[in-house]
């Protein structure tokens, strides 16, 4: 067995750059073979369990599955989650609600259950097929009385029909005739009823071989026990297949659940089929093409497929939370992740996904709205942790690994959310041209942040708008004072704002009447708007061409973070809160993600003398850093630095250097990764008329290909021969 911990000189994951011996025959479908659109674990670790259980999730963005093993491990942690399925229990904040477990499913050959902790694993290997968006398994086990069966799984979630999720499993024994018998009950109910009121109804239909068994969705579990004469070398297979629907998306959850897993049973292979299809035609737009790295493609489709995964274009009341649907950690909750960190892929390849988050965002703004109220403030301000309603729901402590209680100032003090979300809507807005979309919704979310903006900061002795007692994307500074990040991007939501009222009265005055008089926008506010960002005070000194992260910044201690080389906790670890408080290290860039989003509006010598001097201080305590510091790097012509940050950040799932991809995958963190390689290494830039590129790439990659729609046409950007566009119709 190859030891699944070893690891190339990289730190990736050793990966099958063979293929894989795989014998699939019997189950509808075959694995891709080619090793750059495959991630492949042999051999098993238990105590790798639940890193790969996230790895290898399946996914559609209405329903995701962790990749637990079917017959149960003492490790395994089975969960499915479906988006905007929130369960909050009284005293604690709402949390993704994990469904009834639909994979499990034990074999007892006379009498010896078929586990991986008893007897001997000849073979065992699982495949996440990114492709065709399956998770696979193939085992091959002997029992001690030298029994050898062979199972195979396949496993997905449709793409084609977001509503289903199909697991096939193959059994066959090899060199033996006997009794087996299979436990596939499920160990819950099929309707469940949520904290938030919400009830989901699964309804199962098992396929044994060729015979159908409907388990209609009742209250009770679904029973799976059945027993069988296995005969020697032949195979016998066993399909099931679950209809998900929510009082979300229908009135009568268990009747429709009923009537369409009752239609889907009768075609598997069409049904497995169709997925397959809807995931080769997402790739045709999706796709990042990489020449010279394989390690680099792998990653990039392993993010890009995890992205894919999360997102459902058919539901704009939810959105993506930090770790997509593949795992319990932050708890389903939506933050800046998704508007600053993934929402530019799904913009530039999936705007119809895109279109979904930005509507997320709009029909959360209500509760943004008396958020702002409850501090005392105008307009809208966004929930740092947002679920399926937008409230705040950040939890308001943790007990820390010491036992102290730790409130948590973020839902209060992060307040930079508000400027992310407007910053994604009108990103949304310039690359799609979706002026519709502008009107009805994108302007409101405008104006209402910058509202919040104008209200929210305070004119002082200087003459200057101050923001006090805030936590800027450096988590390790709390309730600090004009923050750069928080104050750059409050003036730019209010500039913005500005030119978008000014923008709708000239093109659409009739929609300007109506918006005005709904949010009783009097006709000199968006100019008031405009002054306070005028005189908003940023922490530039012009001498330096240095922004100060916040008052106060440059006098803190200094800390050389190479000396803590090689480190295996982050520097808030190592040094304890109050240290860090005190100190310049930062957990993520801020300074430098200011510089990133608003890259057109700082002059090159700004933009390289804070890269500069923030990126050594940086710990990177966050999975959003290093991809940030890839980009920027890219940027500035630095490949060398941004390779290795674009390493780093490709190894946070795929080698787990966090530590913590047990709880999920990192969503905002591979949206980084595409960005740091689209906008980075690409070199894309759409902030003109017309998209330009200027491209940076690592010495081994040979070239890089993608398409990506602006403004309702697609463009194809290989590098390094050029950009070609063409009409939308003609699109993948
Ligand atoms: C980071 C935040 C991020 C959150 C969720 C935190 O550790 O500091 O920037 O939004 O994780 O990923």
């Amino acid at each position: 067995m190859v030891d699944p911990l070893s690891r190339d000189p990289s730190g990736l994951p050793e990966m099958l750059d063979h293929q894989p011996s795989t014998h699939f025959a019997e189950l509808p479908a075959s694995p891709t073979e080619d090793p750059e659109w495959i991630l492949v674990e042999e051999g098993f670790t238990l105590a790798r369990e639940h890193e790969l259980e996230s790895l290898f999730a399946i996914g559609n963005g209405y329903a995701g599955s962790r990749a637990s093993l079917t017959e149960g491990s003492p490790l395994s942690a089975p969960a499915t989650f479906v988006a905007g399925v929130f369960d909050s229990k009284p005293g604690s904040v709402p949390e993704l609600a994990p469904m009834t477990d639909w994979t499990r499913l034990s074999a007892i050959i006379e009498g010896q259950p078929l586990r991986l902790d008893r007897g001997h694993n000849l073979e065992h290997r699982r495949i996440l097929d990114m492709r065709q968006g399956i998770f696979w398994r193939e085992w091959r086990h002997q029992d001690e009385a030298g029994r050898i069966t062979r199972l195979q799984v396949l496993r997905l979630a449709s793409l084609a029909d977001r509503h289903l999720l199909v697991q096939c499993v193959t059994i066959t024994p090899e060199n033996y005739s006997g009794r087996m018998s299979v436990d596939a009950t499920l160990t819950g109910p099929v309707i469940q009823v949520t904290g938030n009121g919400t009830t989901v109804a699964m309804a199962v239909s098992h396929r044994v071989m060729n015979r159908v068994e409907r388990r209609t969705p009742s209250a009770e579990q679904v029973e799976g026990r059945q027993s069988f004469e296995l005969k020697l070398g032949e195979t016998y297979r066993f399909d099931r297949m679950v209809a998900l629907h929510t009082s979300r998306d229908t009135v009568e959850p268990r009747e429709t659940a009923r009537r369409h897993v009752e239609r889907a049973i009768e075609d598997v292979t069409g049904v497995i089929g169709e997925h397959r299809d809807a995931w080769l035609a997402r790739w045709e737009a999706s796709d990042l093409r990489i020449e010279g790295d394989p390690a680099a493609q792998r990653a990039l489709r392993f993010a890009i497929y995890h992205l894919l995964s999360a997102a459902n274009p058919q539901d704009d009341r939810v959105s993506i939370g930090a770790r997509g649907l593949s795992g319990t950690t932050y708890k389903g909750h939506v933050f800046w992740d998704t508007d600053i960190f993934m929402l530019p892929f799904f913009i530039l390849t999936y705007p119809e996904a895109a279109h979904a988050l930005v509507m997320y965002r709009y029909h959360t703004l209500a509760a943004a709205r008396a958020k702002a109220a409850r501090l005392g403030y105008r307009g809208a301000l966004y929930a740092w942790e947002s679920a399926d309603r937008g409230e705040e729901v950040t939890p308001p402590s943790v007990i820390a690994p010491s036992n102290e209680v730790v409130r948590i100032l973020t839902g209060e003090q992060e307040q930079h959310i508000g400027a992310d979300v407007a910053f994604g809507v009108w990103n949304y807005w310039q690359a799609t041209g979706d002026d519709r979309f502008l009107i009805e919704a994108g302007a409101e979310i405008l104006f209402e942040t910058a509202r919040f903006w104008a209200s929210r900061a305070e004119r002082e002795e200087d003459g200057r708008y101050h923001i006090r007692r805030v936590i800027g994307p450096d988590e390790y500074h709390e309730t600090v004072d004009d923050n750069a990040y928080t104050n750059g991007m409050a003036q730019w939501n209010l500039e913005v704002a500005r030119e978008i009222a000014d923008l709708i009265v000239e093109r659409w005055p009739e929609q300007w009447q109506g918006l005005s008089r709904r949010l009783g926008i009097e006709p000199e506010e968006p100019r008031r708007w405009q002054n306070v960002a005028r005189d908003f005070y940023t922490g530039f000194d012009e001498q330096t061409g240095l922004f100060e992260q916040f008052r106060g910044y440059f006098g803190l201690e200094e800390i050389d973070l190479a000396s803590f080389v090689p480190r295996t906790a982050p520097m808030d670890v190592l040094l304890g809160r109050e240290r860090i408080q005190r100190s310049k290290i930062i957990k993520q860039p801020d300074v430098v993600m200011l510089v990133c989003l608003l890259w057109e509006r700082m002059p090159p010598e700004v933009r390289k003398a804070n890269f500069e001097y923030y990126e050594p201080r940086c710990g990177h305590g966050s999975s959003l850093s290093p991809a940030i510091h890839a980009l920027v790097a890219a940027r500035l012509g630095d490949t060398a630095l941004a390779e290795r940050y674009f390493r780093q950040a490709a190894e946070i799932d795929l080698a787990d250097n966090m530590g913590n991809a047990a709880g999920g995958i990192h969503a905002g963190a591979l949206g980084g990764l595409w960005q740091a390689a689209a906008l980075g290494f690409g070199g894309l830039y759409l902030c003109g008329e017309r998209p330009e590129h200027r491209a940076n790439l690592p010495l081994n990659w040979r070239s890089l290909s993608m398409r990506f729609q602006w403004r309702a046409r697609w463009h194809e950007l290989t590098v390094p021969e050029g950009t070609e566009s063409r009409n939308a119709e003609d699109a993948p």
